[in-house]
């Protein structure tokens, strides 16, 4: 498994090119793009700026020597924001959320030109949610009324615990609810739509139009590659 990891992650960090702007996600995967990235920086002059999406990648982004700047600083798009995804469909859709950053990253991602995601290959299902459960950020002020409302949706929500048994906090000092949806979630876009509409819900880990390149690690260590025809943005 980190075998794939490793050469995805190390293997989308070559698309940076010199003077860019760069979105970088959060996750196992994405330590391999920091590394790699890192050693661009250090070895062979690459100039960037990256804008981390968890005080996680910060961290270790700064640990690497990638300079880093703000949302704030940004003055258009950012170039290209590479992540990782829990499940990505063939259709390019994807839940995210599994390490607890998905507000960051969609706000990221919404705002790139070019989106690349990391994954190993069991990743890449047939129908989202089926092994997943989805995750859905809410203010914690709002978490009974917002489960009975996911509950309605159909999903099994369970309140995301920290390794002391107490609620999970975002780095926005929210809560997660992980949706459980029996066979998977049926219609992506219904349930997004639906999700935003519920007062409390700050973002859902459902990410539709916001991969345009794969990067898909093998468990040999070997990459397959796979881009959408059509630009999701722009
Ligand atoms: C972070 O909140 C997630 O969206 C990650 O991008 C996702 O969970 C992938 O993480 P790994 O690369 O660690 O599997």
């Amino acid at each position: 498994m980190s075998n794939s990891k490793r050469a995805a992650g190390r293997k989308a960090a070559e698309r940076v090119q010199s003077g860019q702007i760069v979105g970088l996600g959060t996750g196992s995967t994405v330590f391999y793009t920091l590394e790699r990235l890192g050693e661009r920086v250090r070895d062979d002059g690459l100039e960037l700026r990256g804008i981390p999406t968890s005080t996680d990648t910060e961290s270790k982004a700064r640990e690497f020597g990638i300079p880093l700047m703000t949302l704030d600083e940004l003055e258009g798009r950012i170039d290209l924001t590479i992540d990782g995804a829990d499940e990505i469909n063939a259709d390019f859709h994807m839940i995210k959320g599994g390490g607890g950053a998905l507000l960051r990253e969609k706000v990221v991602a919404s705002l790139s030109r070019e989106v690349t995601i990391i994954v190993h290959a069991e990743k890449v299902v047939a129908d989202l949610g089926a092994a997943f459960p989805l995750p859905v950020e809410l203010v914690p002020f709002a978490r009974t009324p917002v489960r009975r409302a996911l509950q309605a949706l159909g999903a099994e929500p369970l309140l995301r615990v920290d390794q002391h048994g107490n609620p999970f906090l975002t780095d926005n000092g929210n809560e997660i609810l992980d949706c459980a949806f029996e066979g998977g979630i049926a219609d992506p876009a219904a349930l997004s739509l639906a999700l935003a509409g519920i007062p409390g819900v700050v973002e859902s880990g459902l990410f539709l139009d916001l991969c345009d390149h794969l990067v898909i690690g093998l468990a040999d260590g070997g990459i397959e590659e796979r881009s959408r025809a059509q630009p999701a943005r722009n």
